[in-house]
């Protein structure tokens, strides 16, 4: 056994760590014999000196092995175990629309999603903004759900990855989030715990990005590859872009209308968030061996939205949830409105070249949409609508985009930390891509 205090000197002198002392450490995190201050010097350790694949794996598989892994044995499903997780946007619901669609595919999807984090929104905030919707099943109620449906979303549970809970919280508070080393371990333990057949990753790049640069979020990318291809998962990654909110609103109870409105009206799938959407559960489909290429996992996934078949998984994953039954025919009934709604209005006609989408992610979270400490309560009905896109022609005094608030005071706060947000300019600027590439 080595002494813990060693096992950080280690890392600390940039020496390789061995599989079982990481493995030893994680044991300390969870049996309590590891202090707080000592993962937080391990943490900073890691995120100044990195770690190399196999200290990653060891980590990702320790963390993976601290609490219960899912088996889906008993439950003799009839199609893979996929699942789909992202590094966090503005104005992205894909888990909304691309967990049912999968379903209505046969693929069996346990996604376990988190809150918002910093300026991104988070799919299980979302969710929660639905009355009567249970986020935190027991574990056999989610993974019936799972059978049953196809396709479940909730929260973490506290027995799955408990080491991670711990750890994060820790570099949450000791500014060592950061570290591509540690954010696979953590994201790849929780859906190694849910023992995916196949996971694809959406990793985000650009100014509403949780990585500040391209090459950074090639980085993550090929780190998640590699460590869960590593540690056993069939993963790959897709590059997404983030400079902009995929859809036209953010905040939570209008991104659950907007998710509704995807999957009930054709009309209504904005371009960008149908392209990220279908890629994603593109090869979702194609690396759980449900469609053998991308043509034909397209034309599946056009087809269970058309059908409604999609939709259908969405209404019966939200009843048997403990959510309203009419979510879909009555969403005016159950999601509320914000009392105050006052447009960001432009104070020059032009081409939007610029918008800085962490800022228009933290002018929710000071709505109200998200929070400034964990133990926050959420307003669930603010947020923002009809966000202009960027190569888009605004006329002076248009609407940049709706503020939907609590009150006046909030309203005109938003409006005046939202208007530096959007860059216009008399000539038209190159517009992004919405999908970069795939890393295998
Ligand atoms: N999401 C996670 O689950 N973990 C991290 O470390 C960062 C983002």
């Amino acid at each position: 056994m080595s002494l813990t205090q060693e096992i950080i000197r280690k890392k600390r002198d940039k020496e390789e760590l061995e599989a079982n002392e990481i493995a030893e450490f994680v044991r300390g995190v969870v049996d309590g014999s590891v202090t707080d201050s000592q993962v937080a010097a391990f943490a900073m350790a890691v995120y100044f000196n990195d770690m190399s694949l196999d200290e990653c794996v060891a980590l990702t598989l320790a963390q993976r092995d601290s609490g219960q892994v899912l088996n889906w044995q008993a439950f003799d499903l009839p199609g893979p175990v996929i699942d789909k997780h992202s590094t966090g946007g503005v104005g992205d619901l894909t888990s909304l629309l691309l967990g049912p669609m999968v379903a209505a595919c046969g693929g069996f999807v346990p996604m376990i999603s988190g809150r918002g984090l910093g300026h991104t929104g988070g799919t299980l905030d979302k969710l929660a903004s639905i009355p009567d919707y249970n986020v935190t099943p027991d574990t056999s109620l989610f993974q019936r759900i799972v059978r049953e449906v196809g396709v479940a979303i909730i929260g973490q549970t506290a027995q799955l990855a408990p080491a991670d809970r711990r750890i994060y919280a820790i570099r949450d508070v000791t500014a060592t989030v950061e570290s591509v080393a540690m954010i696979t371990a953590s994201i790849l333990s929780k859906k190694l715990a849910a023992s995916l057949g196949a996971l694809t990753m959406d990793i985000k790049v650009g100014s509403g990005a949780f990585m500040p640069t391209y090459e950074e979020s090639l980085r993550l990318a090929r780190s998640i590859v590699d460590v869960g291809n590593g540690a056993g998962l069939k993963t790959a990654a897709v590059l997404t872009d983030m400079n902009q909110p995929l859809a036209a609103c953010a905040g939570n109870a209008l991104e659950i209308r907007c998710a509704i409105d995807y999957l009930t009206q054709p009309t209504r799938r904005p371009r960008r968030l149908h392209d990220v959407t279908l890629a994603l559960a593109t090869q979702m489909l194609m690396s759980g061996g449900l469609a053998d290429d991308q043509a034909q996992a397209r034309s599946k996934l056009e087809s269970a939205l058309d059908s409604g078949a999609a939709a259908e998984r969405f209404a019966m994953m939200i009843s048997a949830l403990g959510g309203p039954r009419d979510l879909l025919d009555a969403p005016e009934r159950h999601l509320g409105r914000a009392p105050v709604v006052l447009p960001v209005a432009a104070r020059e006609a032009g081409f939007v070249t610029h918008i800085n989408c962490r800022a228009l992610g933290l002018a929710v979270v000071s709505l109200g949409g998200g929070r400034h400490r964990p133990e926050d309560l959420i307003d669930y009905q603010v947020g923002l609508t009809d966000c202009v896109e960027l190569g888009q022609y605004v006329e002076k005094g248009e609407p940049l985009a709706l503020i939907h608030a609590r009150d006046r005071q909030a309203a005109e706060q938003a409006v005046s930390e939202l208007r530096p947000t959007f860059a216009l300019d008399a000539s038209a600027a190159a517009i992004p891509a919405t999908v970069y590439g795939l890393v295998e």
